[in-house]
């Protein structure tokens, strides 16, 4: 099955064509082709996404990347079974002008459009995982085989950080999510009280590797409770005071990264903590890793290790698969399609959940 793809939920324009085999024992993609084109240049001086110019950045790049998608070769998208969009949860704005190129080309190539779930995306990313041996010349992507349930999955994007359980590929349950703040929201945010740039995700991880983890002992909120909730909204104003104290004018080089690798620390030691919780509670085979925020590999380093320890298979995708891209829609496109799982209506829903 080929099925063309197209994510536009927030700050990443995605079109990517794969092609899924295997059912739902053994699924399979194959990254036939795949474009992108990131905004982050564009909102960065604002400190965050601006939806309306997020709006006007996807309009105005979804046909130039369809042109260099197709590469003159416009009888690919006769070749497509399905064409997959997001939906939701996102900007409802940005959303929308996936979901109406998606509809155009669905009339123009007369294929059914299917909507998905950005968030399932992310759940769905770790079937990217594996790259064959020359992936940099084939770019077939053999999905983990033998995957082993149930699993744990931990999904930490910048709109969202959550917990499930998944009993197989298809039937999960949410055990917790933020009740505040994001994982991401809040690396974002402690980045601009440290004046780094937006994204601050990627920026808090560079200057980490020159600071002390343990110079500061920052709190942990909602580590030790039973709940599998998390909470970042109290780290985040702790950072906040403990840069009032101490470097009320000026942070010097020093102090900004022990204050980064320390803050990451924290929120490495909540998130892995209640990922094993889970996994052992619920006797866990695997642990899945996903979102935006995975793509920290102190992250990454962390949970495989403490998953290593107690006997659970650990999977994250490839780099490129954690931050928003329109493959993982494709993933997710081929499991739904296999669940026979009630279709979404091909409308925007800022709020959609799992
Ligand atoms: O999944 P994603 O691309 O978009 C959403 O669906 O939200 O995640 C973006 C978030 C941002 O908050 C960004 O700062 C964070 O992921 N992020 C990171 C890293 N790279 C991106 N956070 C920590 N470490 C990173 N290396
Ligand atoms: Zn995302």
């Amino acid at each position: 099955m080929k099925i063309l793809a197209i994510e536009t939920s927030c700050d990443e324009t995605g079109i990517s064509l794969l092609e899924a085999k295997g059912g739902l024992k053994n699924p399979q993609f194959k990254l036939l082709r795949s474009v992108i084109s990131s905004q982050i240049k564009i909102h960065r001086p604002f400190g965050g996404v601006v939806p309306n110019l997020a709006k006007r950045e996807h309009i105005k790049n979804l046909p130039i990347l369809l042109k260099k998608f197709l590469n003159f070769k416009s009888d690919i998208l006769s070749s497509v079974d399905i064409i997959a969009v997001t939906v939701g949860p996102g900007l409802e704005p940005a959303l929308w002008t996936g979901i109406n190129f998606a509809e155009n080309l669905s009339k123009e190539f007369k294929k059914p459009i299917l909507g998905v779930n950005h968030l399932e995306g992310h759940l769905y990313s770790f079937l990217l995982a594996q790259k064959t041996a020359n992936s940099k010349l084939n770019p077939a992507l053999k999905t983990p085989v033998g995957t082993k349930f149930p699993a744990i999955a931990l999904l930490v994007s910048g709109g969202h950080t959550m917990l499930l359980e998944l009993e197989n590929l298809t039937h999960y349950k949410k055990l917790g999510e933020t009740l505040d703040d994001a994982a991401g929201e809040a690396f974002d945010k402690v980045a601009r009280m440290l004046c780094l740039p937006y994204p601050g995700g990627p920026e808090i991880e560079k200057i980490s590797l020159k600071g002390n983890k343990n110079a500061i002992n920052f709190p942990r909120p909602m580590m030790n409770g039973k709940s599998y909730n998390f909470s970042f909204s109290g780290l985040k104003t702790s950072v906040l005071y403990y840069i009032r104290d101490n470097a009320p004018k000026n942070i010097g080089q020093k102090l900004k990264a022990d204050i980064a690798a320390s803050f990451q620390e924290a929120s490495i030691d909540v998130l892995t903590s209640k990922a094993i919780k889970a996994a052992k509670e619920y006797d866990a085979k695997s642990i899945f890793l996903s979102g935006g925020v995975a793509s920290n590999k102190a992250l990454r380093k962390s949970l495989k290790e403490k998953a290593k320890k107690i006997g659970v298979d650990f999977f994250v995708p490839d780099f490129k698969f954690n931050t928003d891209n329109a493959s993982m829609i494709g993933a997710a496109a081929y499991i739904n399609i296999l669940n026979k799982k009630k279709k979404h209506k091909i409308v925007a829903k800022g709020n959609l959940s799992l």
